[in-house]
């Protein structure tokens, strides 16, 4: 595993640097299997990544990649806090995605169904290693405030999963369910990108990032892709960090 961090004065040239990044990672996929396969990440972070995304990338590029998503809210895709609605708007829609390679988890389900059904989506349609396990060429993750990263959240169940690709995970500070990624799947990935942005991030890179003795552990600590690891992070997420 290679780790990388860069540091930008804001959140508009960290996302075109993602974009770039995106774009280069799926020409070496496509270039040497015919399709890229990426896991998105939600909440807000992406947004700006997934609408540039649609303007700018390569559309023979955006043709050949599979959609699938890191977590998902337990809500119909319809509704205003689904990560699904997120994507569709600011990539899906605008980029003309075929729906065929969109790998939507359903989070208008019972997250226990949900998972059940995105194993085996994720079994028949991503590409594996040796052991038969699937392997993305990228995984988009974000950080909340707590540390959590894709629904993997402190003190949850899915932190000690170590067989299952997805599951659902009741997170008991938000009284409610989630389905997401595990760590076997998402630390399996050829590249892992984080992109972390604002000043409320800050108090947890830098426990973090500076070795503070005696911090939580948190569970994007635990992110540690068999390929690269590459932290995007704005100015005011990185401030006051030294070990960089
Ligand atoms: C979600 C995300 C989650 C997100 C972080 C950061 O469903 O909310 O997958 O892991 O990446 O909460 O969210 P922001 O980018 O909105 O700060």
């Amino acid at each position: 595993m290679s780790r990388q961090i860069q540091v930008f004065s804001d959140a508009q040239p960290l996302a075109q640097a993602a974009v770039q990044t995106w774009s280069e990672l799926a020409k070496t996929a496509i270039n040497a299997r015919g399709g890229f396969h990426v896991a998105l990440s939600g909440g807000s972070t992406p947004k700006k990544l997934y609408t540039l995304l649609a303007e700018q990338c390569d559309p023979a590029l955006l043709s050949k990649t599979h959609f699938y998503f890191g977590d998902e809210r337990s809500v119909a895709p319809d509704h205003k806090d689904s990560n699904f609605r997120m994507a569709q708007q600011a990539l899906f829609a605008p980029a003309n995605i075929d729906e065929a390679h969109i790998h939507r988890m359903q989070g208008e389900l019972p997250a226990d169904e949900a998972a059940g059904n995105y194993q085996k989506i994720l079994d028949h349609n991503l590409p594996k290693d040796e052991q038969g396990m699937g392997v993305f060429d990228l995984v988009l993750l974000g950080m909340g405030e707590d540390g959590h990263t894709a629904s993997l959240f402190p003190g949850t169940d899915a932190l000690t999963q170590t067989t299952q690709w997805v599951c659902a995970n009741h997170v008991k500070k938000l009284d409610t369910w989630r389905i997401t990624l595990t760590y076997p799947l998402i630390n399996n990935a050829d590249n892992v990108l984080i992109l972390v942005s604002g000043a409320g991030k800050q108090p947890v890179l830098k426990q973090i990032f500076d070795h503070i003795p005696g911090h939580e552990h948190y569970p994007i600590e635990d992110i540690h892709p068999r390929g690269n690891l590459l932290w995007y992070l704005d100015q005011a997420a990185a401030n006051d960090i030294i070990h960089l």
